[in-house]
C-alpha cells in the first residue's frame, strides 16, 4: 500500500472503510501514532466497512470494545492507558487474537511483544498543515 494523505476526518473514516470491506477473520491491525493522529476515526471506518454500524470510541474502561453486529466480531483495544501486559493477559488476550474475529489495537507499539507476528502495522502521523498520513510499516 502506498502512503495515504488524508485531508479530513471523513476521509480518514473512508480509508478505514476500504480496509474494513476487504478484511477477513483472523486479521490483526496494529495502529501507531500520536494522540489525535486519527487511529480511532480509522477504526470507526474499519468497523463500519466490515458491516457493523456501532458507534466507535476508544476503549478505556472496559479495556476493549467488542463490535458484534457485523460479518464477524471485531475487538478494539487501546494500549494508551494500559500499564503492563498482565492487564491484557488477565482479560484473555490470546482468546481475542486467536479467534475468528479481527483485532484492531491502538498504541500497539507500547507492547509489540504481544502482537501476533501476522499483524499488519500502520503508522499515523500529523503533518504541519494538519493532514494525516497513513503508512504501512514493519512491526517495531
Ligand atoms: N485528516 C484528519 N484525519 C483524522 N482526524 C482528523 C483529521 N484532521 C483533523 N482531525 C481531528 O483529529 C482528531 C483525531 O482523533 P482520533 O481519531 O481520536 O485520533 P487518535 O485515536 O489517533 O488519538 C479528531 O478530533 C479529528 O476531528
Ligand atoms: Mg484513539
Amino acid at each position: 500500500m502506498k502512503d495515504l494523505i488524508i485531508d479530513n476526518e471523513e476521509a480518514m473514516v473512508g480509508a478505514g472503510k476500504m480496509l474494513g470491506s476487504t478484511t477477513k477473520p483472523g486479521d490483526v491491525f496494529a495502529l501507531v501514532g500520536d494522540l489525535g493522529a486519527g487511529k480511532t476515526h480509522f477504526t470507526k471506518g474499519l468497523v463500519h466497512g466490515a458491516g457493523c454500524e456501532s458507534s466507535v470510541t476508544s476503549p478505556t474502561f472496559p479495556l476493549l470494545h467488542e463490535y458484534l453486529q457485523g460479518k464477524f466480531p471485531i475487538y478494539h483495544f487501546d494500549f494508551y492507558r494500559i500499564n503492563s501486559v498482565h492487564e491484557l493477559i488477565d482479560i484473555g488476550w490470546d482468546d481475542y487474537t486467536e479467534t475468528d474475529g479481527i483485532c484492531v489495537i491502538e498504541w500497539a507499539d507500547k507492547f509489540p511483544e504481544i502482537i501476533p507476528k501476522s499483524a499488519t502495522w500502520f503508522q499515523f502521523s500529523i503533518e504541519n498543515n494538519g493532514s494525516r498520513i497513513i503508512q504501512k510499516i514493519n512491526s517495531p
